[in-house]
């Protein structure tokens, strides 16, 4: 009797989490934060780290831009982040700086 409604609560909320409403904007949301979900396990949930790894919340976006590149083209030093940084384009790493950015830094 509660299993229907539990189920469906559950996947209005995992939608709502994931930015899974309707239109342009919303789906654009989603990219990013399945984006943001690859850096989560080192960098924390939106980038509101709980120890280890920088956080990224409330990175500064232009060095947000800048410390990317440079991972990308191994200019700065990196025991993971040479790897990681390769997997994103220019354009998602602008959508990356812009979402981090405007996560509220814990
Ligand atoms: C497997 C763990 C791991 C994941 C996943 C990860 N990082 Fe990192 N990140 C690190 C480590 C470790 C460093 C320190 C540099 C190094 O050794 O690579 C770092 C450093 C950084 C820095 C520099 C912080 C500073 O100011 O010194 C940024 C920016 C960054 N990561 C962004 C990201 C983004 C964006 C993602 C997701 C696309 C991500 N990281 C995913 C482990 C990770």
């Amino acid at each position: 009797m509660t299993g229907m409604g539990a189920r469906a609560v559950l996947a209005a909320a995992l939608c709502a989490a994931a930015g899974w409403s309707s239109g342009a904007l919303a789906a654009d949301t989603g990219a990013v934060r399945y984006m943001a979900a690859v850096c989560a396990n080192c960098h924390g949930t939106n980038g509101q780290s709980v120890g280890g790894n920088e956080a990224l919340a409330g990175y500064d976006k232009a060095k947000f831009v800048q410390t990317m590149g440079e991972f990308k083209s191994g200019k700065r030093p990196a025991t993971l982040m040479h790897q990681i940084s390769k997997g994103f384009t220019d354009q998602q790493i602008a959508q990356l700086a812009e979402f981090f950015s405007g996560q509220a830094a814990k």
